[in-house]
């Protein structure tokens, strides 16, 4: 990348990080020229900036985690319009504990628990609960392995979803910068959804309402999969693809 690709709005964005970060005239020159290098270098601006406003939070963002993403702040919208007062909430696979904490923040009453299988992602989520003053409990756990109850009202999980062999086709930006684990679906990009599935299943949970994001490309083979739950609804993000699924049972 060169400086004429930077966009303008980038490169502001940029000074008044800058501008954020020094105590003088001499020391904003040197903030500046790191952080246009980075970005020069292909880093992601939301990872320079350290933080995303998503939906009605502040998010703090670095390599622990994939950067949310606007059709996950969709994913709120989607379970706002369907659920109205939730007791118990499972985000699988939070990364920064956006859609935990900001649920949780919709919805007060409710008890928030979230879970991932990278420790480093836990411990940005809990930085980013400590920041919106937001009460989630957060646990490592490989999808539903060490979750002790079973009386969700509400499972919502963006996992990952790109095909192990697709990966290489990523931008760099992405590919380079965001963690694998939270990309890599495996090799037709569904083991995790598909597992997520089989393991609410076979632990029972009931009374529940399934919320997923996932890959237009795989509503249709997801749908099938959850052809024994009731009211399945595919719903589409605002570019009108094939985005969320919602399932009860
Ligand atoms: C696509 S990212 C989504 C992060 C966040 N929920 C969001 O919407 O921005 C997927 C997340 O799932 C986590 N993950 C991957 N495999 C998992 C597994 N087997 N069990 C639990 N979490 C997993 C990754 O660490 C990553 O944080």
């Amino acid at each position: 990348m060169n400086i004429q690709q930077i966009p303008q709005h980038e490169l502001a964005r940029l000074r008044e990080k800058a501008k954020e970060q020094a105590g003088s005239q001499f020391e904003y020159q040197e903030y500046y020229t790191k952080l246009l290098t980075r970005r020069l270098n292909g880093e992601p601006l939301q990872y320079i900036e350290e933080y995303i406003p998503f939906y009605s939070i502040q998010i703090n963002v670095d390599e622990r985690c994939l950067i949310p993403r606007p059709e996950t702040e969709y994913l709120i919208e989607i379970i706002k319009n369907n659920i109205d007062s939730p007791k118990n909430i499972l985000d699988v696979g939070t990364g920064t504990g956006c859609i935990a904490l900001m649920l949780k923040k919709l919805y007060k009453e409710s008890n928030v628990e979230a879970v991932d299988i990278s420790e480093q992602a836990l411990e940005l989520a809990k930085e980013n609960a400590r920041i919106n003053d937001l009460d989630v409990t957060f646990t490592v756990s490989n999808l539903l392995e060490n979750v002790e109850k079973n009386n969700y009202d509400i499972v919502v999980a963006n996992l990952p979803y790109i095909p192990t062999e697709t990966l290489q086709n990523l931008d760099n930006e992405v590919i380079n910068y965001e963690p694998i684990i939270a990309l890599d679906g495996g090799p037709d990009g569904l083991i995790y959804i598909n597992e997520l599935i089989k393991q609410i299943e076979e632990n029972d949970f009931k009374n529940l309402t399934l919320f997923l994001e996932v890959d237009s490309s795989h509503a249709k083979t997801i749908i099938e999969n959850l052809n024994h739950w009731k009211d399945v609804k595919l719903e589409k993000d605002l570019v009108d693809r094939d985005r969320y699924i919602i399932a009860k049972r």
